[in-house]
């Protein structure tokens, strides 16, 4: 565990994460509208942008192992403020979750959400909280080294999971359904499969950077 300190700069970055985020979800809502169509787009958006940072955050270290090199050392060296933009982008759609609730029956009366999926969204909500909070050197001493590993790791596998499954469980829906979510004319594959495979992808890395590691391990150069 080597929590960096937070200065200015790193904070001013996250914040920024969260600011663009933000706009998006408002580009959406003003252009969109904020029916039922408007905020489940915000929804998508919002939660594929966030998870464009904590895919970085989640992949890092296994990148540098198994490519070692300049990229790779600068990604695994910024990873925690990669990894704290994640939380911070994805404060919107957390906050578009809330509005949604707010505002049923807009969603919930013809699409509701599953209750497995709300008390399997809701503990990633907060490990993504959790781990945004013990990345302040105060929070994680009091919490300690074995703790701290013990929540980021199954943390992020935890939201890991979340979004394959957010990322897979489109393709349960009948082509009809999927095809009436166009956005633009767009078919809705383009903006499932890169995520699918990016998150499916991400989760590979990390299984073959822990081979690799054993490997080494097991030849002493570990
Ligand atoms: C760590 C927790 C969560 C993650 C990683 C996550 C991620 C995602 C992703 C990737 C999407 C886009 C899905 C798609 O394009 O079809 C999405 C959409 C959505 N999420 Fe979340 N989410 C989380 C928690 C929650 C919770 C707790 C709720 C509600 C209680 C929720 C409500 C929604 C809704 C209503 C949509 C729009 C679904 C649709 O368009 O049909 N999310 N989320």
């Amino acid at each position: 565990m080597l929590i960096k300190e937070w200065t200015w700069g790193r904070a001013w970055f996250v914040a920024m994460a969260a600011i663009t985020n933000f706009i998006l979800a408002a580009v959406v809502l003003r252009y969109v509208g904020t029916s039922e169509e408007g905020v489940k787009l915000a929804l998508r958006a919002t939660a594929r942008v966030a998870f464009l940072w904590f895919v970085v955050a989640f992949t890092a270290s296994s990148l540098h192992t198994l490519w070692p090199g300049k990229v790779t050392a600068w990604l695994l060296e910024r990873r925690q403020f990669i990894g704290a933009a994640f939380p911070a982008a994805f404060l919107t759609h957390v906050a578009l979750i809330f509005a949604v609730y707010r505002a049923a029956p807009i969603v919930d009366a013809d699409h509701p959400v599953p209750l497995f999926e709300i008390i399997g969204g809701i503990p990633g909500i907060l490990l993504v909280y959790a781990m945004l909070a013990t990345s302040f050197g105060w929070v994680a001493r009091v919490i300690g080294r074995t703790w701290w590993e013990r929540l980021h790791r199954y943390g992020s596998y935890y939201v890991m999971g979340v979004f394959i499954y957010c990322f897979c469980e489109s393709f349960s829906r009948p082509y009809e359904e999927l095809v009436s979510e166009a956005v633009a004319g767009i078919p809705p594959a383009i903006y499932y499969w890169p995520f699918l495979v990016l998150s499916v992808g991400a989760a590979a890395l990390r299984v073959a950077a822990f081979v690799a590691r054993r490997r080494l391990l097991s030849l002493g150069l570990g």
